[in-house]
């Protein structure tokens, strides 16, 4: 494949510029550009690089004439038309595993902050207060744990959980019973698992079979306490439906760390970042120094390996839309 220019439009780590130029590729780095900029400035280029902020739209990739691949330095790929990239046989990649430990640590952090009321302890000791008996919380050992979703990172958030004493069942569609178990996952239908845990982590992409999946009726079957935790993608747990359920005291709390919308406007959303049972971060699962470097060299890696610049790298395992290769 030619790739011999490369547009980066978000932020990633040097790592991935380095890397492409050592391969001699030619790199511009150019952030926060307009849409119109960015319609004007991607015609001259074979390889576009962008994280999430750059909307790669239907208009983006059929402005860029010249463009072969498009490569996002992370998982998620929702600000990128892909099914418009295959029809114009553009290769869509991703570099999903980059971000799975960082996601996973994130995810289990939410999990031991909310057993012990940290977030709102600190705040309330910062505040001058001594409120010893009002943030007393409770253990995480014995507490069972329900995760849906047992690909890359749900599977390491059990490892993990399961060192704490923690009781790990889950549910994924392409994941055997069998499977599970090689990870000490009880494999349960998804009626099965509701009425029997002590927190939900979701660990799925967004897609139509998963959207609202954590919604008022499943809430309506857990353990009165039952804590949520979403580290995975705004809109699998239903927001409103979150949110009655914490008021009226049926769910324990939240641990958030993605939105419907970001950044959150809606008044159900600011609402739910705001109650006091809720510990929210700003989509931080994939901020962490280690990650970012992984995936600029993740994405670099599969650029050179589509062009067949360099022999020691041949993975595109992040490609998409398989079938604009052949
Ligand atoms: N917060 C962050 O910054 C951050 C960072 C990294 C990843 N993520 C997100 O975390 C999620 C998981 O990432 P991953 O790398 O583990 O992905 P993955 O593809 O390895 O695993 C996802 C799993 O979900 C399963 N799944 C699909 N539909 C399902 C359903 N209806 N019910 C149960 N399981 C279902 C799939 O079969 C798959 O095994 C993704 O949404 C990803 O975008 C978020």
């Amino acid at each position: 494949m030619e790739i011999n220019k490369v547009l980066i439009t978000d932020a990633v780590d040097q790592a991935c510029v380095n890397l492409l130029k050592e391969n001699g590729i030619d790199v511009s780095c150019r952030y926060n550009l307009t849409k119109e900029e960015l319609l004007e400035e991607i015609s001259d280029y074979h390889g576009l690089i962008v994280r999430s902020d750059t909307k790669v739209t239907a208009a983006v990739l059929a402005a860029g004439l010249k463009l072969k691949v498009v490569g996002r330095a992370g998982a998620g790929v929702d600000n990128i038309d892909v099914q418009e990239a295959t029809k114009r046989r553009i290769a869509v990649l991703n570099t999903p595993g980059g971000n799975a430990v960082s996601a996973c640590e994130l995810t289990c952090t939410l999990i031991t902050t909310l057993a012990r009321n940290v977030v709102q302890g600190a705040a309330s000791l910062k505040a001058g207060r001594w409120d010893r008996k009002l943030y007393s919380g409770h253990e995480i050992c014995g507490k069972v744990l329900g995760i849906i979703g047992l690909g890359r990172i749900g599977r390491e958030v059990a490892i993990r959980m399961q060192a704490w004493g923690m009781k790990t069942v889950g549910y994924d569609p392409i994941v055997s019973a069998e499977e599970a178990k090689k990870f000490n996952v009880q494999f349960l239908e998804l009626e099965e698992i509701w009425p029997i845990v002590d927190y939900i982590t979701v660990h799925t992409p967004l897609i139509p079979e998963t959207a609202k999946m954590i919604n008022s009726k499943v809430l309506a079957k857990c353990k009165k306490g039952v804590k949520i935790i979403n580290v995975a993608r705004g809109g699998i747990v239903d927001e409103e439906a979150l949110l009655k359920a914490i008021e009226d005291g049926r769910c324990g709390g939240a641990g958030i760390d993605v939105f419907e919308q970001e950044p959150p406007t809606s008044p159900v959303t600011l609402k739910l970042i705001q109650n006091p049972k809720v510990v929210a971060t700003p989509h931080l699962g994939a901020s962490t120094s280690e990650a970012q470097v992984r995936v600029a060299v993740e994405v670099a890696e599969q650029f050179i390996a589509l062009a067949k610049r360099n022999p020691k790298y041949t993975s595109t395992a992040g490609v998409l839309n398989h079938s604009v290769l052949h």
